[in-house]
């Protein structure tokens, strides 16, 4: 950039031949698209390829594509010479209005999702929802499902902004869109800066996920992740109100808005209960063995313990009979 460092574009097949002929003149690293791709393989040959192509440490990664381009780049870029700066240009909902905030990279692993990873948040993030025009149907709602969360932890003002707003977001009214990834940006660096290392408030970033991904987990990822995470939010919902700590009507209210943008609201048929209960015992985010997530305590506020905890302890195996039945 400034110093005059190599610029080199990673991207995936998809966005690839998409957007043939965007940042032109700039060399294209290409790699199969989908989460498949998010491996220590694909690291393995996009930095090698960067070695290939002689680049120093004043070269600049541009990742051009989805949340999985940008963990994938950002940690190819976290890692080549000990760190090479990287831009975003997110093209997905999710990747625009969620991963590109917060400078979380990595890659997966057998023993489960993004288990490799730095922070290395990116110089900059170019979201242009103008590149949501080629995004098919469902990866562009499955984005939503992020933005909704956002409301309900955080903001109920943008949470009436959501419905009011619902069909011009479904239409991908461009500026529009463009309004709803600022204002979920913000919610997002909001909680981040707040809890820098994860301590407090950013697991409420965390709401819904729990249950999402023990039913990506007992899927195989076939449910994508914000689908996941709408059924999640709801049912973790569900709970809450059972426990007393969610005003009566917050999932109705919840489901309504999910269900107005295609996300489901109730679990596939037929999860087993064991693995989902196994699923939700062993997420990463649970401090010695107790399962805690951060649950609503109505539209625009999660729910504080007595000692201002930003989580509760919850029995998984309830969790999972919600899921279920
Ligand atoms: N780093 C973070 O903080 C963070 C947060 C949330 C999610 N994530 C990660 O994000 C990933 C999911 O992101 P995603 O849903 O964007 O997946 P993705 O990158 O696989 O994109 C979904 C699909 O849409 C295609 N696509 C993307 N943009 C397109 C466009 N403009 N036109 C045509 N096709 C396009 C992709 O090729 C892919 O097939 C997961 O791996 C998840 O772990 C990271
Ligand atoms: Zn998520």
């Amino acid at each position: 950039m400034a110093d005059g460092g190599r610029l080199v574009v990673i991207t995936d097949s998809t966005v690839h031949l998409a957007w043939p002929s965007l940042l032109p003149g700039i060399t294209r690293l290409v790699f199969p698209a989908g989460e498949a791709s998010k491996t220590r393989d694909t690291w393995a040959s996009l930095t090698d390829q960067l070695l290939d192509l002689g680049v120093d440490r004043h070269a600049v990664i541009i990742a051009l594509g989805g949340g999985v381009t940008g963990d994938l780049a950002g940690f190819v870029a976290a890692t080549t010479l000990r760190g090479l700066r990287w831009l975003a240009v997110p093209t997905s909902t999710l990747a625009m209005l969620d991963a590109s905030v917060g400078g979380k990279t990595g890659i997966d692993t057998p023993h489960g999702k993004n288990l490799i990873g730095a922070f290395h948040p990116p110089v900059a993030v170019v979201s242009d929802p103008e590149l949501l025009a080629t995004l098919a149907a469902t990866p562009y709602r499955d984005g939503l499902a992020e933005a909704i969360k956002h409301a309900v932890i955080d903001d109920a003002e943008h949470w009436g902004w959501l419905e009011e707003h619902a069909v011009a977001i479904l239409e991908r009214d461009v500026d529009v869109v463009a309004e709803l990834v600022r204002r979920s940006v913000a919610i997002k660096a909001r909680v981040v800066e707040a809890d820098e290392h994860e301590q407090g408030e950013r697991v409420s970033l965390n709401a819904g996920h729990t249950v999402a991904h023990a039913i990506e987990q007992v899927t195989d990822f076939t449910v994508p992740h914000g689908h996941a995470v709408a059924i999640g939010l709801t049912t973790e919902t569900r709970l809450a109100e059972r426990l007393g700590l969610a005003a009566g009507g917050t999932t109705a209210r919840l489901a309504a808005l999910l269900e107005r943008f295609g996300l489901p609201t109730t679990a596939p048929a037929g999860l087993d209960h064991r693995r989902l209960v196994s699923a939700m015992a062993h997420d990463k985010k649970n401090r010695e063995g107790a399962v805690r997530v951060a649950l609503l305590a109505r539209i625009g506020a999660v729910a504080r313990g007595a000692q201002g905890e930003w989580t509760h302890q919850i029995d998984p195996a309830e969790l999972a009979t919600l899921l279920t039945t």
